[in-house]
């Protein structure tokens, strides 16, 4: 297996209904992380990134939330929707999305 360039968290938690926090997996967490799945398998791009579920990543008000390593960088509100831009310009182009980053009162 080669190491991957990039990996993303997909924060997969989940909580009981009403808890305060609230959880990702409520918020569609899982929606997201399939369609990250697929654009990977679509793009056969598994030698360049690595996807995977985590638990609560901490900020979990702007969830579902998307963590991308080596640069550390938050996305959140993120929806299956957002996925082949998070492709096409972060992780094969190294550009982070903007219009999707947690704000530095976040991360
Ligand atoms: S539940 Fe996803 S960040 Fe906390």
């Amino acid at each position: 297996m080669s190491r991957p360039q990039r990996q993303v968290f997909v924060c997969s938690q989940q909580r009981p209904p009403n808890h305060p926090r609230g959880s990702c997996a409520a918020k569609g967490s899982q929606a997201v992380l399939q369609a990250l799945w697929g654009e990977l398998q679509k793009r056969q791009a598994f030698d360049k990134v690595g996807i995977t579920y985590s638990g609560c990543l901490g900020p979990c008000d702007g969830g579902p939330n998307v963590l991308v390593y080596p640069e550390a960088v938050l996305y959140q509100r993120v929806a299956p929707a957002d996925v082949a831009e998070i492709f096409d310009q972060h992780l094969e182009k190294g550009v982070p999305v903007e219009r999707l980053q947690a704000p530095p009162a976040v991360w």
